[in-house]
């Protein structure tokens, strides 16, 4: 397994919750000499300088300043958020067992959550002498597991299955004695009184690569974080560009981004505003020589099930980045941006996929269509093909995720320019 991958894998196993996806990012950032910028100060930015700043603890964006004057802002986003199930208040419940009281985040594949060793992982807010802290948590060993019904009491579970997440997906904690021993240990491990919480059940299989030529890579949270790691890394590798580049990683996507640290937040534009401000620069000029790419993973076709995919634009695993169109603008990509990433691409030696739903089929939406409303730019919607979108554990291919590297450090080095006769990159 190349060094590439390896990252990969392992920024996917230490990355069980939002929270701790961000923070690993933070910490590259930081490895990588980026200085922290809070929104409460002042900002003061200088030629050659590198910076980044959080937002509520799962959004982060970071921005390297040119030695020239800058031109625009070459920007990507992706989501640190995953479907998976949330923990309620309150949430052991006694009875002849005692189970965990969990709601639905996001859309997911319910059925692969069930029978296997899950754990809880997540931010506690803590009381402190100072006030109110922040801490992440995570139990880091098989805690939970939500058992099947016997095929004996249902006989129809093999003809499609409906799972009430009321009831089925209640994962089982312990025996009738185990209320209040989970709180315990969170307490435990967040060192104080805990006074709220946003707490997730994740899977604690590892990620794994196979295939007959070890092509393959499954984990938890392909979507996104494959591209979370994938434009970070690009970002970080990149040489110096004439443009601002800024790379974005968004909370809430599979909830319809509307949070504090959402795409549909303020935050990127109040960012941009910023640095604009600090640089002397003309926002509404820069923004007129930017891009953005909008990176979300995109479904290859089944090898099980092709007949839902588009007869002409169906990508596979491992064939390269995906391009992603709809007219309805669900996906941004238009004419212009298709060109300017296929340029990146072709520059960068990676090949490219397009995407297209089956025309009867209603598809997802993802980042790109509602960070432009705030800041309106062209914008290229890419992502990994991957299989079995939204399940627990998902898969994608070893050589697109090397590709989504490649073509972010390219993208990220280009300088942007519009002149009368169109888009330069150089
Ligand atoms: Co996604």
């Amino acid at each position: 397994m190349n060094e590439t991958i390896q990252a990969l894998a392992n920024f996917l196993d230490a990355s069980p919750s939002v929270y701790h996806a961000v923070e690993n990012i933070e910490n590259e950032l930081k490895n990588a000499g980026y200085s922290r910028l809070f929104e409460t100060e002042n900002w003061e930015l200088c030629p050659g300088g590198k910076y980044y700043l959080t937002r509520g603890g799962s959004a982060v964006i970071a921005f390297r300043v040119p030695t020239r004057a800058p031109k625009g802002f070459l920007m990507s986003a992706s989501h640190s958020d995953r479907p998976c199930f949330k923990v309620k208040e309150n949430g052991e419940l006694a009875g002849t067992y005692t189970r965990l009281a969990t709601e639905k985040y996001g859309g997911m594949l319910m059925a692969p959550w069930m029978d296997r060793p899950l754990s809880i992982a997540g931010r506690v807010l803590v009381e402190t002498e100072e006030g109110i802290e922040s801490r992440l948590v995570n139990i880091d060993r098989d805690l939970l597991l939500m058992p099947n019904l016997a095929i004996h009491m249902n006989r129809q579970a093999n003809d499609g299955c409906k799972w009430n997440p009321a009831v089925d997906t209640l994962p089982l904690l312990g025996g009738k004695d185990a209320k209040g021993k989970l709180q315990a240990l969170l307490e435990e491990q967040a060192g104080g009184k805990i006074l709220g919480h946003d707490l997730y059940l994740y899977i604690r299989q590892k990620a794994a690569i196979w295939g007959v030529e070890e092509e393959y890579i499954s984990a938890a949270a392909l979507d996104d974080l494959a591209c979370v790691w994938g434009c970070a890394r690009g970002f970080l590798e990149a040489e110096e560009s004439g443009s601002i580049p800024v790379l974005c990683v968004f909370d809430s996507e599979e909830v319809g981004s509307n949070s504090v640290q959402g795409a549909a937040s303020m935050l990127l534009e109040t960012t941009l505003e910023r640095i604009c401000g600090a640089l002397e620069l003309s926002l509404p000029r820069m923004l007129a020589q930017s891009f953005m790419v909008s990176a979300d993973n995109a479904h290859a076709v089944h090898p099980n099930h092709p007949e839902f995919a588009d007869p002409a634009n169906a990508p596979v695993v491992n064939g390269g980045l995906v391009l992603k169109f709809n007219a309805a603008q669900r996906y941004t990509t238009d004419g212009v941006s298709a060109a300017v990433f296929r340029k990146v691409c072709a520059g960068a030696g990676v090949p490219v996929q397009t995407y297209y739903n089956r025309a009867d089929l209603p598809g997802g939406s993802t980042l790109g269509h509602i960070s432009l409303t705030h800041v309106s730019v062209p914008t290229a919607d890419i992502g990994l093909p991957q299989l079995a979108m939204h399940s627990p554990y998902e898969m994608a291919g070893v050589r697109d995720a090397a590709g989504l590297e490649k073509a972010m450090a390219a993208y990220y080095g280009a300088t942007l320019e519009v002149s009368e006769k169109g888009f330069v990159l150089k």
